[in-house]
């Protein structure tokens, strides 16, 4: 009686922590979270038991879009497993469930929405943006997807201008176009002409903006993420396109002597990463999510084939041989990528622990059992 006349406020959000919580926000992390922060517990860093907060430990309330996603969904837990509160965007009932099964709160909304998501940033103590309009593919391509998201940028921009908070989004590798040696975490993206064809031109305008953002005292950066992100969570990207290729035509088809150089990384190292850029990354600087700094296509078509029973076979680098084999992805499978991470490791401490793409292919989640 007496402490809830004290702290009427503070009894009440105590108590309602422990009312059982509905279907769709039952969580350990969430009702952990729930709790006044000084009976809240968290995770050691070595993971064996857990131990209190104390007044050391700074819980930073984090904004998350895309954590229904590839990425998104191993980030997410990265975050909360490191101590950080989520709140995750949701479009769906679908999603805002996801959502809550990995711990986060969840914030209804739509990439459409600008002025919630200005909102939702300003609320935060930092965003991680790896929410994309993949719905606007089919109609404009990778150009209309990037497109949609330079306002979304600049609303960001808007929230956060002037604070300082962190904001980390999703680029992509190449973004810095051919340069006849490895890219590195200096190259900036480029404003591109023909000469540099393959760069997705205006994804480049995405990155150029977010870095822009430094300068209006946001702590904004890139985390740039290889042509392959690998795991059991890869449902659309080029792996798996490559394998369904390989099994329609019958073999497993590579540009020319297939020499050029692709490279990859596991979502797991790339949500690590994103965490790290988060936590400690410097304003307007490109980080690299690239494990394998470059495997020759040849070998990527080697391993698929040798795991399907199915021969690796060149194409000809040829403009109607190409798109027969490959489709929408013939411009993309001639480019070669090498890409340094010398500088995402020293200056954020990351360090890749997950398998390489050749290794995880056989996860049992790319390859029907059987045949890995
Ligand atoms: N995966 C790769 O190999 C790769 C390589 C290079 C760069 N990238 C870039 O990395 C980023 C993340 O890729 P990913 O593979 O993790 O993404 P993903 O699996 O395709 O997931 C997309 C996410 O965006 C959300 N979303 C889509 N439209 C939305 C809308 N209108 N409003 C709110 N949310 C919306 C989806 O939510 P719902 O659950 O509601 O659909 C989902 O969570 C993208 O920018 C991608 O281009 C990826």
């Amino acid at each position: 009686m007496v402490l809830a006349a004290l702290w009427p406020r503070r009894l009440a959000r105590y108590r309602r922590s422990f009312l059982p919580p509905s279907a769709s926000t039952f969580s350990a992390e969430r009702t952990r979270a729930r709790l006044p922060r000084a009976f809240r517990w968290r995770r050691s860093p070595h993971h064996h038991f857990f131990r209190p907060i104390t007044h050391k430990d700074e819980v930073h309330a984090r904004f998350v879009t895309g954590g229904t996603g590839h990425s998104g969904s191993h980030i997410i837990p990265e975050l909360i497993a490191a101590g950080h509160e989520v709140t995750g965007l949701a479009r769906s009932d679908a999603s805002a469930a996801a959502l809550s099964a990995l711990g986060a709160t969840v914030r209804r909304g739509d990439l459409q929405d600008l002025d919630g998501l200005k909102e939702a940033a300003a609320d935060s103590d930092g965003v991680i943006h790896v929410a994309h309009r993949q719905d606007l593919l089919p109609f404009g391509g990778m150009d209309a997807v990037a497109a949609a998201e330079i306002p979304v940028m600049l609303a960001y921009g808007e929230a956060l201008a002037g604070t300082g908070k962190p904001l980390v989004v999703a680029g992509s590798v190449g973004s810095s176009g051919q340069l006849g040696r490895r890219a590195t975490e200096e190259d900036p993206a480029l404003f591109v002409d023909d000469e540099h064809r393959g760069t997705l031109r205006v994804r480049n305008v995405v990155e150029t903006t977010v870095i822009g953002l430094a300068e209006q005292g946001v702590r904004s950066s890139v985390v740039r993420i290889a042509n392959i992100a690998h795991g059991t969570s890869d449902r659309a990207g080029f792996l798996p396109m490559l394998i369904a290729l390989a099994n329609e035509r019958g073999f497993a088809g590579y540009p020319g002597d297939g020499a050029n150089v692709w490279n990859a990384v596991h979502i797991r190292d790339i949500a690590l990463l994103f965490r790290l850029a988060l936590e400690k990354g410097e304003a307007g600087r490109y980080w690299h999510a690239v494990e394998d700094e470059g495997i020759p296509f040849r070998e990527i078509a080697e391993a698929i084939g040798s795991r399907l029973s199915l021969p690796a076979v060149s194409i000809p680098l040829d403009e109607l041989m190409l798109p027969g084999y490959f489709g929408f992805m013939a411009n993309i499978v001639t480019q070669s990528y090498p890409t340094s991470n010398v500088i995402t490791r020293e200056a954020l401490g990351w360090e890749p622990t997950h398998p390489g793409l050749i290794a995880d292919l056989d996860n049992g989640h790319y390859l029907p059992e059987g045949r890995s």
